[in-house]
């Protein structure tokens, strides 16, 4: 198993978010997680990620456990493994588009600028590698966020509502390429969304409630 989250619990300071979060998913896996807004989708992508700590339970990654690591060790662990698509998608405004994307490569050691032209490619962005986040529009800014998590090849894949700013066409354009990387890479697929269309391409859909994720 790739990911295995036994009985996660997540509050900021004395307010409860949500506890009994258990999942195992697979490598290779497309799984969705819906549930109402607050309820804590982004936290616990978050915890997933080891960008925030929980408050109870434990996240083992390919046997890495999350929470036994510092936080240069956790950093160094989200450089090679993850890739994550923010709902507020995060990208640097003083970097272009081509360095956006080829960041976690640089940061890897491993520059790639024909690797970067095919994400940009991919995701329908050739040609804007030389504007700044400034002078694209939010679903392009959508897509350079979903270009950098995908262009390192990551074995975990985190996705915050990576359609949320999208029409159908390149919504559905931007689920192919996320699906097909994953699957190149063996990657385990973790998306958190409103879209129903998206939601129905996983293998399986989970929904999180204050109490759990229920299947
Ligand atoms: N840093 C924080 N400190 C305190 N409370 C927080 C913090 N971040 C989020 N919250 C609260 O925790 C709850 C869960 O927030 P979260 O962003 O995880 O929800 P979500 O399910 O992703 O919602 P949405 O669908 O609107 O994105 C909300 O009630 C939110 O107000
Ligand atoms: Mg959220």
């Amino acid at each position: 198993m790739s990911l295995v989250i036994s009985n996660l619990g997540k509050r900021y300071g004395t307010t409860p978010v949500f506890s009994h979060v258990s999942l195992t998913v697979a490598s290779g896996e497309f799984l969705a997680i819906v549930g109402e807004s607050g309820v804590g989708k982004s936290s616990l992508l978050n915890c997933m990620a080891a960008l925030d700590d929980w408050s109870e339970g434990s996240i083992v990654h390919d046997g890495v456990n999350l929470g036994a690591l510092d936080e240069v060790q956790r950093a160094h662990w989200r450089r090679e493994k993850l890739g994550f698509v923010f709902q507020a998608f995060h990208v640097l405004p003083h970097l272009d588009v081509a360095q956006n994307v080829g960041l976690p490569l640089l940061l890897l050691k491993r520059p790639d600028p024909a690797r970067v032209a095919s994400m940009l490619e991919a995701v329908g962005l050739a040609g804007l590698g030389e504007r700044l986040p400034a002078q694209l529009s939010g679903g392009q800014l959508q897509r350079v966020a979903i270009a950098r998590a995908l262009v390192h090849r990551p074995r975990l894949l985190l996705a915050d509502e990576p359609t949320g700013n999208l029409d159908p066409q390149t919504a559905a354009l931007v689920m192919d390429v996320l699906q097909q990387q994953a699957q190149e890479s063996g990657a385990s697929l973790l998306l958190v969304t409103h879209s129903e269309s998206a939601a129905a391409r996983a293998s399986r859909l989970l929904r999180l409630t204050a109490t759990g994720l229920i299947g």
